[in-house]
C-alpha cells in the first residue's frame, strides 16, 4: 500500500465550506452567554496572578505588554514558562493543549529533543554565527532541494516577511516587470508593499498607517478564487509596467481560511506561463506541515519561486527563505563584490549555523516519523469532533481543516470583505471582539488557539490529547447562545462603526473606464465555480 505522503486525506468540497460559512456570516452572533463569560474571565484574575504581574510591568516597557502577533492580550498576556511537545505551562503552573504551536513551525511538537541536543551539539563546536560559510548551509540547501525539485538553488533569510520581500525585488530584476498581484485578505508578512488588502478582501491600503503610499503603489489584489479579476489585472498590466509576480497562500489566504478549489493554483501557473509572470508559492505555513514535497507537492505545481519560514528551522530562530528557478535566484548571489545585475539581499544573523542545523534535523526528524501525516490525522479527528458538537448544539459554526491545520468559525469576522462595505463597517468589531472572546474562553479551559479561530496540530496530538480537547471545546461551545439585545457590552460594540477607506478600496475592483461591470463580474466570480 501507498504510504500517505500529505497532511490532507482527502481535498475537502471548497462548494460546501463556503455555503456553510456563508450561512454562518448572515446568521445573528451567537457569543457566549454573559454569565458564562464572566465565568471563564473570572479563571485569569484568579488562576493568572503571576501572568498578570508580569505582563502589568511589561506594559511600562514594550509596547501593550507583548511581542508576538499572535499573543493573546485579552483579557491580558500570559506568560509561558515551559513548553513540551502538545502542552505549555504558564507562570503560574497551569498547564494547556498548545494548539498555537507558535504559529506553526513545531510539527514534531514544542521543544523536541532530538532537534535540541543537535542544536546544542553545534553550540558547542561554533556557537550560534559566525559571518562565514558553515556546511550546514549546504545540507540544508540540498535537502530542500531534494524535498522540493522545484527549489533549484535556495538562499536562507531571517524571516517569512523577508523572504517575500526578497522574493518579489528577484522576480522584478529578473522580469523586467512592474505589479505584484496578491490574492486579498492574504498575508505575505508586514513589508510595506505588502501590508495591502489584509486580513478583509478588497481593503487595500486599509492598514498601510505609517506606510507610503508610493510602496504600495505596484501591488493590487484580487479577490479569493477569481480567476477573471487576476485575468483582468494582467491584462491592464501590459499596458503599463507589466506584472513582475502573482503570489498566493496555496491554500487560500490566511492558510486556507478562504480555502481554493483544488484546480486554483494550476490555473494561477496557466496565467503567470500566458503573462510572463513569475508565480511565487507562499510556503510559510505550508512548506513541510502539508507534507515534506509542500503544497506545490501536494497540488503538484511547480512555481518560479517558493517562499520558506516557520518549518524552514524547526521553530528555532532566524526562519526564512526563498527558493526556486536558479536563474531567478542567482541574482542574490552574495558574498564581497557581485555585479550590478543582482537583487540587493543580506542579514548579519541570515543563515546562521544554528538555525541551519535546527531546520536540518528538524525536517530530517519529520521525514522520519512522518510528523505531518501524524499531526494531519490530529487534525482530522479535531475537525470531527467539532463538527459532532457543533451538530449536537444546533450552532451555525464551522470547523474545516486542510490536514494540521484546523480552522473553527464561530464569529465569521474573517467572512467579511469589501463588497459589502457597511456590514463590514457595522460588524468587524463586534465579531472580532467575539472572537477575543472565545479565544479567552478557550484559554480558560486550558486550550490555546490562534486568535479563537485556528488550531495547528502536531505529532505530539495523540487520539487522548484530542479527545481531552474536544471535552474542552465543548465546555465553551456549549456555553454560546443567541444575542440578547441590551446585553451591556455586546449591545454597545455592536453599535460601534468603524472608518473605512470607502472611496479607496484599492484597485480591488480593477477599476477601468471600458468595464463598468467589474464589481458585478466579481459579485459573480467570487465563489469556486462561480
Ligand atoms: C503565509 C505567510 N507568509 C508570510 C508570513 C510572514 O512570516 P514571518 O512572520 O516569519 O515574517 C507568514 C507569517 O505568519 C505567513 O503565514
Amino acid at each position: 500500500m501507498d504510504q500517505q505522503q500529505y497532511a490532507i486525506r482527502e481535498y475537502h468540497d471548497v462548494n460546501e465550506i463556503y455555503a456553510k460559512l456563508d450561512h454562518l456570516i448572515k446568521q445573528p452572533m451567537r457569543p457566549i452567554q454573559r454569565p458564562r463569560m464572566q465565568e471563564f474571565l473570572a479563571y485569569f484574575e484568579n488562576q493568572c496572578k503571576r501572568s498578570k504581574e508580569l505582563t502589568d510591568e511589561a506594559k511600562k516597557y514594550i509596547p501593550g505588554g507583548v511581542q508576538h502577533n499572535l499573543a493573546f492580550n485579552y483579557p491580558f498576556p500570559i506568560a509561558v514558562e515551559k513548553a513540551d511537545g502538545a502542552y505549555v505551562w504558564d507562570a503560574d503552573q497551569n498547564q494547556y493543549i498548545d494548539f498555537l504551536q507558535a504559529g506553526g513551525p513545531t510539527v514534531l511538537g514544542s521543544n523536541y529533543a532530538p532537534v535540541r541536543e543537535a542544536v546544542f551539539e553545534l553550540l558547542k563546536s561554533c556557537g550560534p554565527v559566525t559571518g562565514l560559510f558553515h556546511e550546514y548551509e549546504l545540507k540544508l540547501a540540498q535537502l530542500v532541494h531534494r524535498l522540493m525539485p522545484a527549489v533549484e538553488m535556495f538562499r536562507m533569510l531571517g524571516s517569512g516577511t523577508e523572504s517575500v520581500m526578497a522574493a518579489i525585488r528577484a522576480a522584478r530584476a529578473f522580469t523586467g516587470k512592474k505589479y505584484v498581484i496578491k490574492v486579498g485578505g492574504a498575508y505575505h508578512g508586514w513589508s510595506d508593499q505588502m501590508v495591502y488588502g489584509l486580513h478583509v478582501p478588497g481593503t487595500g491600503r486599509f492598514e498601510a498607517a505609517g506606510i507610503p503610499r508610493s510602496a504600495s503603489a505596484a501591488t493590487q489584489e484580487f479577490f479569493p478564487n477569481s480567476l477573471s479579476a487576476l485575468r483582468r489585472h494582467l491584462i491592464l498590466n501590459r499596458l503599463r509596467g507589466g506584472t513582475a509576480a502573482v503570489i498566493v497562500e496555496p491554500l487560500g489566504p490566511e492558510s486556507g481560511t478562504r480555502p481554493v478549489p483544488f484546480d486554483f493554483n494550476q490555473q494561477v501557473r496557466q496565467l503567470c506561463n500566458e503573462f510572463g509572470a513569475l508565480l511565487i508559492f507562499d510556503e510559510v505555513v505550508t512548506g513541510f506541515r502539508l507534507g515534506m514535497g509542500g503544497a506545490q507537492g501536494f497540488f503538484g505545481v511547480k512555481p518560479d519561486l517558493t517562499i520558506f519560514g516557520k518549518c524552514i528551522t524547526g521553530g528555532y530562530p532566524m526562519a526564512g527563505g526563498v527558493g526556486g528557478r536558479a536563474e531567478v535566484i542567482m541574482r542574490f548571489a552574495a558574498g564581497i563584490g557581485g555585479t550590478g545585475e543582482r537583487a540587493y539581499i543580506g542579514g548579519t544573523l541570515s543563515a546562521n549555523p544554528l538555525s541551519c542545523a535546527a531546520g536540518y534535523h528538524a525536517l530530517l526528524e519529520m521525514e522520519r516519523t512522518n510528523a505531518p501525516i501524524l499531526a494531519g490525522q490530529a487534525g482530522d479527528r479535531l475537525t470531527q469532533g467539532l463538527q459532532a458538537i457543533i451538530q449536537a448544539y444546533n450552532l451555525p459554526f464551522v470547523a474545516y481543516n486542510q490536514g494540521s491545520i484546523v480552522h473553527l468559525e464561530t464569529s465569521g469576522v474573517m467572512l467579511l470583505d469589501f463588497r459589502n462595505p457597511i456590514k463590514l463597517m457595522r460588524e468587524l468589531k463586534p465579531r472580532k471582539h467575539m472572537l477575543e472572546e472565545m479565544g479567552a474562553a478557550y484559554m480558560s479551559q486550558g486550550l490555546i488557539t490562534l486568535a479563537g479561530s485556528r488550531m495547528y496540530t502536531s505529532m505530539a496530538d495523540t487520539n487522548e490529547v484530542i479527545d481531552e480537547a474536544l471535552k474542552r471545546f465543548e465546555q465553551v461551545l456549549s456555553a454560546c447562545d443567541v444575542l440578547h439585545r441590551g446585553e451591556g457590552v455586546w449591545h454597545e460594540q455592536s453599535i460601534q462603526t468603524l472608518r473605512l477607506p470607502l472611496g479607496d478600496p484599492g484597485s480591488f475592483y480593477v477599476r477601468q473606464p471600458d468595464d463598468p461591470d467589474a464589481v458585478d463580474h466579481l459579485r459573480a466570480d467570487h465563489r469556486p465555480g462561480g
